[in-house]
Formats: structure tokens, C-alpha cells, sequence
């Protein structure tokens, strides 16, 4: 994927974009919403539900951005894929059938899905790719700079490494191959790893599934051997979870730093516990805000210049209208800077019991 940086990098997050927001007009006589009218129906599909921020963090927060930007009018229809190509496939074919005004769509597989974007396309709907750029026809795409992502996760094993960094093997897990994701955040970590640690053992894990990634982790263990993996590189904290499990069911007793990305309430847990070294917070708010503006002015037939702030590359389709967020490093010193001062979390829900002397620790209370 390339970026062009486009226009000057505008306010990403909800900042008052010029969405209209006039008089509810009637619908036009090929199905969509009149210029000026709030009754947009936005189809929002999802890839999976086994990580934790898609139904957590993602959905409600777009159905809670189409809501304010259509005053209420507006209406969001969900399906999550649950991981299954051919099932977001059908799940397209449906939300075509049913004339949704606009699609967001967070593909299970990029390529597979260009078709049903192609679909969409010929039914004059509009498409937003969302977090993952799906092939195809899209008319604009929001996420995180994921390339970076990769870099932020290379950098901070880098720096728990320290001196340590070639005293022995690196183990790299990486994300699912019908991912376009994943291979950045893979390109990143390479671009910060390469040639100052030694790569041991390297995965593409099918599917992102934390079961796969403990699995890949037990047989990395007993072909590199316990004693000489000083780091894991995980592409997210799902995988991270499973990783942890192998590195304890191998009876180490201190564990090397593992990364991970998605600041899920059981990562951060794990982060102040000690076992997990770090993960990459992304504000979902700012990405949900970027597709909600972007689907509603699509939907309305309305102009979204002034919400990109890139114009991104496909290996189908040039210059995407875009708008790429940061991502941040989450580590034992900034949990408090970053989950609990947003109000991802409170410390409640982080400090369990079990976790209080560690939440202490660290000023967490
Ligand atoms: C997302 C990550 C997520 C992963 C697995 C990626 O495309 O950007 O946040 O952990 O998919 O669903």
C-alpha cells in the first residue's frame, strides 16, 4: 500500500464536518436519501467477533456517530462474518438486496470481497473500507497508519530488549495472510527488527486466531528451546493471550516481552501483571467518526474532501480517498495517560483483585 499525503491532515476525529444537516428531505426516486434527508441506512459488516473490539468498540461507536449525524434519523444494520469470506459475501448480497444506502465494510479478505464491492458499486451504493482496505471499487477507506502500528510494536520490543537484543532468538507472529494489515504491520516490525535481533521462528497465523498463535508458540519452543527465545513479536493481543499460555505451560518462570495491539481489557491486564511487555492503543473513536462522516456525506451523494487527510494505494485501486489515525504505545508507565484518562477503562474494571498490589505498583487506583 502507498500513502500520498493529501490535503493538510485535518481534524480526524468528530470535529464538525460539513455534513448537512437540514431538513429531513424525501427519498430520491432511485432509493437514496434526498440531499437533505437524515434517513440514511448505513450496512456495517464486521469481520469476526473472537477479538474483542469490533462489537466492543467499533460498532457501537459508528451507530453512535450516524445517529448524531443524522439526528437520529439514521439507521445502522450490522452483520459480523465471524471470520467467514463466503459468509460476509452473502452478507453483502443481502444488504444490496435490502437497498442500504451506503456499506462500511471490514473485510474478512481483501481480495475475496472486491467482488461484492464491485456489486455494490453497479447498484450505485457507495463503500467504505473499514480498518482493512478491501480491493475493489471502494470510495474511501479509514484506519490506522498500520504500517506505523508495525513499527511502534518492532521499536517497543526493541527497547525491552536492550542490550539482550541478540542474546538469542526472536520469535515473530504474525497476523492472518487475507489480511492487507497484517502485512504492514509485519513490513513495520521488519523495517525496526531486521539485523539488530535474530528471527528464530516466523508465522503467518491462519485467521488471527489466539488458538493457532499457541500452537505455533509450543512448537517454536521446542525447536528453538525454552531458554533461548528472549522476545515475541505478536501482531495483536488476541494471539499475544495464546502465546502467554505456551510460554507458561513451558514452566518458564520469568517470561520474555511479548507484544501485542488493541489495548483489550485482558491485554492491559496482562501488561499490568507483567506477562504481556506492551501493546498499541488506537483510538477507535477517531476511526469510527471517520466512517461514520464519510458514509453518511457518500450516502447523501455529498463531497468528503474535507474529511481525508491521504490518498491511499490498493493493489486495485489508486489513490482512495483516506483517513489514516496513529497509533499509540501502551506499556506499564502510560496506562493511566492512555485507557483510564480516555475512559476506555476504568481502574476498576483493570485492577481485579487478583491485580491490585500490580495496579499499586504502577499508581493505578
Ligand atoms: C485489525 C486489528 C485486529 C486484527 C484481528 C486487524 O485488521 O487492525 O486491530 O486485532 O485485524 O481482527
Amino acid at each position: 500500500m502507498n500513502t500520498h499525503l493529501g490535503r493538510a491532515a485535518v481534524a480526524v476525529a468528530a470535529s464538525a464536518i460539513a455534513v448537512s444537516l437540514t431538513a429531513c428531505g424525501a427519498e430520491e426516486a432511485d432509493g437514496r436519501p434526498g440531499a437533505n434527508s437524515d434517513a440514511v441506512t448505513v450496512g456495517l459488516l464486521l469481520p469476526e467477533n473472537q477479538t474483542a473490539r469490533y462489537e466492543k468498540f467499533d460498532k457501537p461507536l459508528i451507530e453512535k456517530e450516524v445517529a448524531k449525524l443524522t439526528r437520529g434519523k439514521g439507521k445502522v444494520v450490522y452483520a459480523n462474518a465471524k471470520q467467514d469470506a463466503a459468509t460476509q459475501s452473502s452478507q453483502v448480497d443481502m444488504m444490496i438486496t435490502n437497498k442500504v444506502h451506503v456499506l462500511i465494510i471490514d473485510a474478512v479478505d481483501s481480495k475475496a470481497i472486491a467482488g461484492s464491492v464491485q456489486k455494490a458499486k453497479d447498484a450505485g451504493i457507495p463503500v467504505v473500507a473499514y480498518d482493512r482496505l478491501a480491493e475493489g471499487p471502494v470510495d474511501a477507506y479509514t484506519s490506522f497508519d498500520n504500517e506505523d502500528v508495525g513499527k511502534v510494536q518492532g521499536k517497543a520490543l526493541l527497547e525491552a530488549l536492550g542490550d539482550k537484543a541478540k542474546d538469542g532468538q526472536i520469535v515473530m507472529m504474525n497476523g492472518s495472510v487475507t489480511d492487507p494489515n497484517a502485512k504492514l504491520f509485519k513490513s513495520g516490525a521488519h523495517a525496526e527488527l531486521d539485523g539488530k535481533v535474530n528471527v528464530g521462528k516466523e508465522y503467518d497465523t491462519v485467521d488471527w486466531k489466539p488458538e493457532n498463535a499457541n500452537t505455533n508458540m509450543a512448537a517454536a519452543l521446542s525447536a528453538l528451546g525454552k531458554g533461548k527465545i528472549v522476545g515475541v513479536y505478536s501482531a495483536n493481543d488476541g494471539m499475544a493471550g495464546g502465546i502467554i499460555t505456551a510460554l507458561k505451560a513451558a514452566g518458564l518462570s520469568t517470561l520474555p516481552p511479548v507484544t501485542g495491539q488493541d489495548a483489550e481489557l485482558a491485554g492491559v491486564q496482562r501488561i499490568v501483571a507483567g506477562d504481556q511487555f506492551m501493546t498499541v492503543y488506537k483510538r477507535y473513536a477517531p476511526e469510527a467518526a471517520a466512517a461514520a462522516e464519510m458514509a453518511v456525506a457518500l450516502a447523501k451523494g455529498e463531497k468528503i474532501d474535507g474529511i481525508i487527510n491521504q490518498l491511499v494505494d490498493s493493489p486495485t485501486t489508486k489513490r482512495v480517498p483516506s483517513v489514516l489515525v496513529p497509533g499509540i504505545s501502551l506499556t506499564k508507565a502510560n496506562v493511566k495517560a492512555t485507557v483510564v484518562d480516555d475512559g476506555v477503562y476504568t481502574v476498576a474494571e483493570i485492577c481485579t483483585d487478583k491485580l491490585k498490589a500490580a495496579c499499586e505498583a504502577i499508581g493505578l487506583n
